[in-house]
């Protein structure tokens, strides 16, 4: 009795040690999921794949879209969303210096989000 009632406590030890075990990674991975779905603002580079990628205007837009965040997806945000947003960013450039979009650029962009915006 006292021992198939011992045993029965260590197989759930060692069950629920597992499940530690498997909590962290399960964990770990997680995160790792979030981080790279919340690379939408904080993250590396496009893995995200855009509608229409080797299009100039998506080659525009990723260029310079992806240096401080990755790059967002088109149909994040409605037209006029997107036009708040890119004059927003433009301010984000300014402040850290960096080359402001060309007129050619932004126009690209602002037409490539235009057509794909949600
Ligand atoms: C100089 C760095 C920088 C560049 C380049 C940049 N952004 Fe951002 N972006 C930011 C920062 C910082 C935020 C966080 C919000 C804020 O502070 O305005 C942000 C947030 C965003 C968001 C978040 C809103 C959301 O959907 O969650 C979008 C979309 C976005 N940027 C789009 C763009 C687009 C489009 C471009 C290219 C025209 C661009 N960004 C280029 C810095 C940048």
């Amino acid at each position: 009795m006292a021992c198939s009632g011992q045993s029965r406590q260590e197989a759930v030890r060692s069950v629920s040690s597992m499940m530690n075990g498997f909590a962290r990674t399960g964990c770990a991975a997680l995160l790792a999921t979030m981080l790279a779905a919340c690379a939408g603002v904080d993250g590396r580079p496009a893995s995200v794949s855009i509608p229409d990628h080797t299009s100039p205007g998506a080659q525009a837009f990723s260029a310079r879209c992806s240096s401080c965040h990755a790059t967002p997806h088109p149909a994040r945000h409605d037209w006029h969303g997107w036009l708040y947003l890119v004059s927003l960013m433009e301010r984000r450039m300014a402040e850290r210096g960096m080359a402001a979009m060309s007129a050619d650029e932004k126009a690209l962009i602002l037409a490539y989000l235009k057509e794909h915006a949600r």
